[in-house]
């Protein structure tokens, strides 16, 4: 056996990734995201922040009540209302975790709470106390810790230890501590509070520089046994430590980091285009570990340094982070039998009920194109699984007429349930805008388009195109997304589903 320590790997897609912003989930999204960090092998899923909405608390009494095999957290601030409804929530689970935060830095204190450092020490007790006589799994998070006064984190940290906490996260909230700085902070901790060895240290990094990973690995470098990250790096502003880069840093460079993670890094492509396609942010091609471009070589010397010795330009390889081989390509003949084959291999578990739905969208898919490749396929299965979540309108049929220089004709016919509704329209700027008004004449939901943006899945010209789109209604935003090789049909699914659940949410 391995004597590397091993780090807790505390997922928080779900609550600080939510609060990217444009990045809002449904319970649909966020269950099929649980499962994939279930799948992915993180120790903790931090599900939501229960007394922020009736979907967050929703969100984080199914999860905890439906999945085993990590413990399931919620958040909430350091006073009773926001600690019991977090319990509410989180009562179901098999292994539940209680957060509590308060703000410790002076600015906080003073600005935001107006609070003097005994108070805040008597509120994060009081908060820890009161969690405790939940559950005995306690995290507590000194918010802006990496800006706090190291003397007065210390009382702090000794006092919610003493009070219960089994977990001490230390953020750097805005994201303005640098690698040594955090080691230092840790190292402190470690060394100067008389009880830290009854609680595990966390650290929870901020990307604004740009180090939340660098910092991350110099707090675990001393002493911290729990990181807290995101899938694909998501969260408030610049977003949090980005759990591949975390993972893969450990794995690749285990001379340097001895330690050791639980998760299963095969998973990190398929849990990475996941939670992309669920939340509308794109990851960028150069991003490490998971962008499309992180393992194809460009320069002709590499190329032929590849081709005698993989290392001399690779230091991973592609499929131990879960970049399934693209040169298998299906058809029109292509059976049942191979789909499930692929879709296991670009990392989706099909129920049967699943893989049915999928191989009658495939089999349309394959009259309408030849070659039908990886990207096709898990954008056919991304939509049949997560689709149209909110069931309202649906498309029934569409005909653009569209000449140059001229004003385009459109007829869009929708359905809901049993009801049928049909316009014709000579309006609009191009197809889309003509797209957009049709939708809204009929739903009477006038959505205002925020981002539009069409990619290609995969190869060649009869490629299927992903529409994804945000649009705001009543000062909300929703998204929308839609893949078919048509890309105006794709545009008016996506607007329809972002227009479905402007009508949910508005209920
Ligand atoms: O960044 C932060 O300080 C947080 C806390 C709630 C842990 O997200
Ligand atoms: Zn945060």
């Amino acid at each position: 056996m391995s004597d590397n320590r091993q780090i807790k790997i505390f997922d928080t897609t779900l609550r600080d990734g939510e609060q990217s912003p444009g990045a809002s989930m449904n319970l649909v999204e966020k269950l099929e995201i649980a499962q994939a960090l279930i799948d992915l092998g993180v120790n903790v899923i931090e599900a939501g922040f229960p007394i922020a909405s009736p979907g967050d608390f929703e969100a984080v009494q199914q999860i905890a009540s439906n999945f085993r095999g990590a413990e399931i957290c919620g958040l909430a601030r350091s006073n009773e209302r926001d600690i019991d409804r977090a319990w509410e929530a989180l009562k179901g689970a098999h292994d539940p975790r209680i957060h509590v935060f308060l703000a410790t830095s002076a600015i906080h204190r003073e600005f935001k709470l107006k609070m003097s450092p005994d108070e805040i020490i008597e509120r994060a007790v009081a908060g820890v106390k009161r969690a405790k006589g939940y559950c005995d799994n306690i995290e507590f998070s000194p918010e802006d810790a990496a800006r706090t006064e190291i003397d007065f984190l210390c009382r702090v940290v000794e006092a919610v230890v003493d009070a219960g906490a089994t977990t001490v996260n230390i953020p750097d909230t805005v994201g303005y501590a640098t690698p040594e700085q955090m080691g230092k902070v840790i190292d402190s901790l470690v060394n100067r509070v008389p009880n830290m060895d009854k609680a595990v240290i966390s650290v929870h990094c901020h990307n604004d520089l740009g180090l939340a990973v660098a910092n991350s690995l110099a707090a675990i470098d001393n002493g911290a046994g729990q990181i807290e990250c995101t899938i694909n790096g998501i969260g408030e502003r610049a977003g949090n430590a980005s759990l591949e880069e975390v993972v893969m840093a450990i794995r690749t460079r285990n001379d340097a980091y001895k330690y050791e993670t639980s998760i299963n890094t095969q998973r990190l492509v398929p849990t990475s285009r996941l939670v992309s396609t669920v939340t509308g942010l794109h990851v960028q091609r150069n991003k490490a570990i998971v962008g499309r471009n992180a393992f194809a070589h460009e320069a002709g010397i590499h190329q032929d340094g590849m081709l005698k010795e993989r290392s001399t330009y690779e230091i991973m390889r592609p499929e131990d982070v879960g970049f399934a081989n693209t040169d298998l390509v299906l058809g029109k003949h292509s059976g049942r039998a191979a789909l499930a084959d692929r879709a296991k291999t670009l990392g989706f578990t099909l129920s049967g009920e699943q893989l049915q739905s999928v191989f009658i969208e495939f089999k349309k898919l394959a009259d309408r194109k030849k070659d039908i490749y990886d990207g096709d396929i898990a954008s056919l299965i991304e939509m049949e699984i997560l689709g149209a979540t909110e069931k309202e309108w649906a498309l029934v049929s569409y005909n653009v007429d569209i000449n140059f220089g001229q004003t385009p004709k459109i007829s869009v016919t929708l359905s809901r349930g049993d009801e049928e509704k049909s316009v014709q329209l000579a309006d609009g700027s191009g197809a889309i805008d003509a797209a957009f008004l049709a939708v809204e004449k009929i739903t009477g939901i006038g959505l205002t388009c925020k981002e539009y943006s069409v990619r290609s899945t995969s190869l060649g010209h009869d490629a299927v195109g992903e529409v994804s789109l945000q649009a705001e209604y009543e000062g909300k935003t929703y998204r929308g997304r839609a893949a078919t090789t048509d890309c105006v049909e794709a545009s008016i699914i996506a607007i329809l589903n972002a227009t479905n659940r402007a009508i949910v949410a508005n209920r």
